[in-house]
């Protein structure tokens, strides 16, 4: 792919007015040059609502992982700007940008990446200890609870399950209470029953604690814990699908081809599918 022209696809899921956590209003995204360019992300506008779980979908290749870190600001764009609250990533100083990451971002990703060396609790508090703030303590005990983690809080990452250890992680994402978390295939190296706590955590901390949370997942079954679905392809966003079932998500993933090109138009409201 090699085409670079400014796209309006996608506009159709631009977000009009409402309380968005964050924003995205045009970004492109290119890697390499020449014969070598890949057009990661193609002209994308998008919008987080707030206090709702996200999944972002689409093939492998489809820059998924490239919205998410250009989003969460740890990639920057080409073109474009990224919104998080009221404030445009795209103009911060690099200082400033590590700041809001540490401050209003939670991550969680894949790996675990947890200190090895430290305990269960430490983990968790670990980036408010760096960046030298206090826990709120009703708040910690509220999200240990949560993920089920108090009879563990004092063992190291190796004495835990792969379950157990991402739940560490999506504590300690969630300890600061960030605006919103960003979650990269957080279920990718779990077996589904371990996966299924996770993901039933995530939305519970969406459901009960407001928690705004994007998750970037190939698997239908994932991303039916979100309240909603974007389908990315070719760097484009190309559908939206509310309240969706696995069932559904599988279905519309039905229409990318081989290569991950999408083949079939953007669902209608009539079908029950939906651009926001
Ligand atoms: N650092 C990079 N250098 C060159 N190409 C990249 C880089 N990161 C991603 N890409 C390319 O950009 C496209 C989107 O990648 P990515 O966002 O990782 O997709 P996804 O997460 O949906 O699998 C792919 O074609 C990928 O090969
Ligand atoms: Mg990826």
């Amino acid at each position: 792919m090699t085409n670079t022209a400014p796209s309006t696809a996608g506009a159709e899921h631009a977000p009009g007015a409402g309380d968005f956590a964050a924003r995205t209003q045009q970004i492109a995204k290119v890697y390499g040059r020449g014969d070598a360019q890949v057009v990661a992300l193609d002209a994308v506008t998008v919008g987080i609502p707030r206090g709702r779980f996200t999944a972002i979908m689409g093939p492998s290749g489809s820059g998924k992982s490239t919205l998410m870190h250009c989003m969460a600001g740890l990639d920057s764009v080409d073109s474009g700007q990224v919104l998080i609250g009221d404030t445009e990533l795209t103009r911060l100083k690099d200082k400033q940008l590590t700041r809001l990451r540490r401050d209003k971002i939670g991550f969680i990703f894949q790996a675990f990446n947890l200190v090895p060396t430290l305990t269960a609790l430490e983990n968790i508090t670990l980036p408010m200890d760096i960046a030298g703030r206090k826990a709120d303590k009703e708040w910690l005990d509220a999200v240990i609870d949560t993920v089920g983690l108090r009879p563990r809080l004092k063992h190291r990452p190796t004495e835990l399950s792969g379950g157990q250890q991402q739940r560490v992680a999506c504590a300690r994402a969630l300890a600061s209470r960030p605006e919103i978390i960003f979650a990269d295939e957080p279920t990718g190296n779990l077996d589904s029953r371990s996966g299924a706590e996770v993901l039933g955590f995530l939305r519970d901390s969406v459901r009960r604690m407001g928690q705004t949370i994007v998750m970037v997942t190939h698997d239908p079954s994932a991303a039916a814990y979100a309240d909603q679905v974007l389908f990315l392809s070719d760097g484009q966003i190309v559908d939206t699908m509310t309240e969706p079932t696995a069932e559904r998500v599988l279905e519309r993933m039905k229409g990318f081809d081989a290569g991950g090109h999408n083949t079939r138009p953007a669902s209608t409201p009539e079908s029950g599918v939906s651009a926001r």
